[in-house]
């Protein structure tokens, strides 16, 4: 569904990605782990068409789409879900979901697809009519990936949901993010432990200073 091949990605002069390759199958939940400032999230956007590979392939559903732009590809189904959740304060809970379904694609599917966003989380549907910057950290993450959702992907890829989220918080949002994939989406997630994936995703790809190798071991073992 996705191949990404050999992409070298620069801030300026900075030289962040090196010849970064990684493949994504349909209905596959794939994570990439590293630490701070080693280039996740600049390959989730590289990816998603919020900054420029400077070479390489990024083939999803078919098409070679380096160069495309971030609305163009969540017209074609890949969607990108923040760190920071990027959410308007001062709207609320519902307000800033629909406008997770602004472009043509999400629009068609909305009402079905917020009916099925307030099953996989009811407290969104309990405060939908609630102003965002009131919301707690766990609830605002909901509201993030909700939004995300309401594009209608096929693809989605998440950037650090655990970030600022209590223990228990990450596993309700692991668990979520693993039904997403139950439920025939496909997923692209980072994270910064192995830890916290481990027996959640199905295959893990490891970023060191913007080199990337697949841990063979790790994605051998089944998903739980
Ligand atoms: N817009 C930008 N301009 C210049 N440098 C940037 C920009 N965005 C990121 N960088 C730099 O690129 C490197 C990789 O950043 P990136 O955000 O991809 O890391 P990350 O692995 O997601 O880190 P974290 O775990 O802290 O989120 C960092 O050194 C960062 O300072
Ligand atoms: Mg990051």
């Amino acid at each position: 569904m996705l191949s990404v091949r050999d992409i070298n990605v620069f801030y300026g002069d900075f030289h962040v990605l090196h010849g970064v390759s990684l493949e994504v199958g349909k209905g596959e939940l794939v994570a990439v782990i590293g630490a701070n400032g080693h280039g996740k999230s600049t390959l989730l956007k590289a990816v998603c068409g919020l900054v420029p590979a400077a070479d390489g392939d990024i083939v999803y559903a078919g098409e070679n789409t380096r160069g495309r732009n971030a609305p163009q590809l969540v017209e074609r189904g890949l969607v990108y879900v923040a760190e920071d959740r990027r959410l308007f304060p001062d709207m609320t809970v519902k307000e800033n979901l629909l406008l997770g379904a602004f472009l043509k694609r999400g629009r068609e599917r909305q009402d079905k697809t917020l009916a099925h966003v307030y099953e996989l989380y009811p407290r969104l549907r309990e405060r939908e009519k609630q102003l965002a910057r009131t919301l707690s950290g766990g609830e605002s993450q909901m509201l993030a990936l909700g939004r995300g959702l309401m594009s209608a992907p096929d693809l989605i890829a998440i950037d650090e949901p655990s970030l600022g989220l209590a223990p228990n918080l990450v596993d309700n949002m692991l668990q979520t993010i693993r039904q997403l994939k139950e439920d025939g989406m496909t997923v692209l997630l980072v994270e910064q432990s192995l830890a916290l994936i481990e027996g959640v995703v199905d295959r893990i790809y490891m970023l060191e200073e913007g080199v990337i190798s697949e841990d063979a071991a790790q994605s051998a073992k089944p998903a739980g």
